[in-house]
């Protein structure tokens, strides 16, 4: 059977199982060579040098351009290696639309590196068509967005703004690492290109560190190429191994992610030292209709917000199971605090306007058993509460 043909547990379980012709290995060897033998003057095996192409990568690339429903695939070093390789599609003069919550290493990039190449950009609600139409600019070239957002997961309807975004003629580029190609296909919604930190859910173990660049048409995905082999942004054939190793258990991991964050999204919702919960897997969140209008499940990662700034600090100290540690989509649940981790480097003024405050925490939730999850978080809540406040918890 084509593997075009096949459902996406299928595909995503037999990622290079059976293009190793010579052995029959069912899982693809890492070729660690950098130079390929050319059979004779300008002739050439389709493998000349690692950085231009390599086997294993290749291997990893065909799956990745597959899994989006994209043309071509491109693996590099880190998902911001992935995003700094499709950045340099612009250059002096340039414009750029950017979702307003987003990865504070991809707010960095614009502001501090893409900046002293003369590329602007304009921070909106991406789900605002007037905003976006009024951020709009002569020399705007694309649209960046993230769906639903790091950290406060608010959702873009990617039909709506990447069609927008194609009658001006702008690119659209959509960040889909919260959701993965199982449970969302941006470019089946009208997106020019995908990009992922493949460090989070696709290699899933944290113990990968890579990204991937999906591009969909022969011009952007031409123009990619060049970029990647050009600038160098690729990963190493020991990693992409390591990474299709992780992405063929990518549906059974998302599914018990997904069963994980919601019951636990839902007790906290209940909880007394608890605010807010931000997951569009609640119904009472605004994205969560067109959420369940463009994928078909929900990330394993949230948001919430404890009712007093003083909880943080106890609360981090007294979780176990769950680890303090700044990522996302690991089978090992992870908190992170982003105010001062992950969107540290975004400011104060612009954290504070979208939600990202001093009471805000983000929870990755991995795959142990949520019972235990939901024992280790709501010790460490009524620990806090106990401390702050000199009482018990819930
Ligand atoms: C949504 C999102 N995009 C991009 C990145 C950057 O990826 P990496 O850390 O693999 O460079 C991250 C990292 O946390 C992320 O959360």
């Amino acid at each position: 059977m084509e593997k075009k043909h096949l459902r996406i547990e299928s595909r995503l379980a037999q990622i290079g199982s059976v293009e190793e012709p010579v052995t029959g290995a069912v899982t693809f060897p890492i070729y660690q060579a950098t130079a390929f033998r050319h059979p004779r003057l300008s002739q050439s095996t389709g493998f000349d040098y690692s950085r231009t192409k390599n086997p294993t990568r290749a291997v990893l690339e065909e799956a990745a351009a597959g899994l989006e429903a994209g043309d071509a695939g491109f693996a590099c070093s880190s998902g911001m290696a992935a995003i700094q390789t499709v950045f340099a599609l612009f250059g002096q003069g340039d414009h750029l639309i950017v979702s307003l919550d987003l990865y504070g290493g991809t707010y960095r990039l614009i502001e501090r590196v893409l900046s002293r190449f003369g590329v602007s950009a304009t921070y909106v609600d991406t789900n605002d068509l007037d905003a976006l139409e009024q951020s709009r600019k002569p020399n705007t070239k694309a649209i960046v967005i993230e769906t639903p957002t790091n950290p406060l997961m608010m959702v873009t309807d990617l039909e709506a703004v990447c069609g927008w975004a194609r009658h001006h003629g702008l690119i659209s580029i959509v960040d889909n690492t919260l959701l993965t190609p199982f449970f969302q296909r941006p470019i089946e919604l009208g997106a020019d290109i995908v990009v992922h930190s493949a460090t989070k859910y696709l290699g899933g173990h944290n113990d990968v560190l890579a990204g991937l660049i999906v591009t969909k048409g022969k011009e952007l995905s031409e123009k990619i190429a060049f970029l990647h082999n050009s600038i160098g942004s690729v990963l190493s054939p020991s990693d992409s191994y390591q990474l299709m190793r992780g992405m063929k258990t990518l549906a059974l991991r998302m599914e018990r992610h997904e069963y994980n964050a919601t019951t636990i999204a839902l007790f906290l919702k209940e909880h007394s030292a608890v605010d807010e919960v931000f997951y569009p897997a609640l119904p009472e969140h605004p994205g969560y209709e067109i959420q369940q209008k463009q994928s078909s499940g929900n990330t394993g990662i949230f948001s919430f917000k404890v009712k007093d700034a003083r909880y943080v600090e106890p609360v981090l100290r007294h979780i176990k199971l769950i680890a303090f540690a700044e990522s996302l989509g690991g089978v090992e649940s992870l908190m992170t605090y982003p105010a001062v981790q992950t969107h540290a480097d975004i400011p104060l003024e612009i954290r504070e306007a979208v939600g990202v405050d001093d009471r805000l925490l983000r929870f990755s939730v991995g795959i142990e058993h949520v019972d235990d999850l939901i024992a280790d978080l709501d010790a460490a809540l009524k620990a806090a509460v106990a401390e702050v406040e000199g009482g018990a918890g819930r």
